[in-house]
């Protein structure tokens, strides 16, 4: 994977995501009704998982990025001895033979994901994976949601404890064809001395139309699916908002 390298990896733990503390809760909330095994699949460096772990949850989760995981293994050492249950897997590669309650991918990174048939395969074997009444909890970013104006440089930095800075600079483009929302990402340490390093990234994401994840999901064997615009589970009929939280019941 040439997305969420190293300079990605520090500079995504220092923003604040837009899915703030109100997808936090409504996750945990999700976790706790689990009562059982838990999966995050692209779990990151964790925003999600450690929490979770900290309560005494049964979570495991995965990710195809080394880095990020690096990012998560290191605030867990901060917090415990023991390893945290996380391995590098792509999601189109997992297989398992256990069966889980809640498996849940928040934040849109589904659309990470971005050729659809890829994507339909990917939800069977999350299918597969649940154990019978378990929940898959997955989010979509939509074709709503493209930052406008597109297609001009926007930058972003962050000061890192040492007084040093991480910036990015990044370039997106949507293609209405594809629905393939494409950034170009340049992201700079920089020092005393100006810039030490630099890391590029092509970064795509698949944005998905209003109606489009309901039916994947129906192909792949779910028939009770809840769809919301918000993390207050406000039933989803804006065709206009720019995220779908999905919560479908095996
Ligand atoms: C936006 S981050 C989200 C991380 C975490 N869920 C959160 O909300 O902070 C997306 C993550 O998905 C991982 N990822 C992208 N494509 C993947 C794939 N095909 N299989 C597994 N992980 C993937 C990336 O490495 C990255 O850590």
């Amino acid at each position: 994977m040439k997305t969420y390298q190293k300079l990605c990896t520090e500079f995504y733990d220092l923003e604040p995501h837009r899915d703030g503390a109100a997808s936090m809760i409504f996750y945990i909330d999700q976790a706790r009704q689990a009562n059982g095994l838990i999966l995050e699949p692209m779990c990151g460096t964790g925003r999600f998982l450690i929490p979770m772990l900290q309560e005494g949850l049964a979570i495991e989760g995965f990710d195809a990025s080394p880095y990020m995981l690096d990012a998560l293994k290191q605030k867990w050492a901060r917090l415990s001895s023991t390893p945290p249950p996380v391995w590098q897997q792509l999601v189109q590669d997992f297989s398992s033979s256990k069966k889980y309650t809640l498996i849940f991918v928040p934040y849109g990174s589904w659309g990470l994901i971005t050729d659809v048939e890829a994507s339909k395969q990917c939800l069977q074997n999350m299918y597969e994976h649940l154990a019978v009444g378990g929940k898959l909890i997955i989010e979509t970013e939509t074709i709503a949601s493209v930052p406008q104006p597109c297609e001009i440089w926007r930058r972003g930095v962050h000061r890192r404890a040492d007084g040093s800075k991480i910036a990015v600079n990044t370039f997106a483009t949507y293609e209405p064809a594809t629905q393939l929302f494409k950034s170009i990402c340049r992201y700079e340490s920089i020092g005393d001395i100006g810039i030490e390093e630099v890391e590029t990234e092509d970064f795509w994401m698949y944005l998905y139309r209003f109606h489009e994840m309901d039916e994947l999901l129906r192909e792949v064997g779910f028939t009770d699916i809840k769809k919301y615009q918000d993390y207050a589970l406000t039933p989803a009929t804006d065709e206009n908002a720019h995220i779908l939280v999905y919560e479908c019941t095996r």
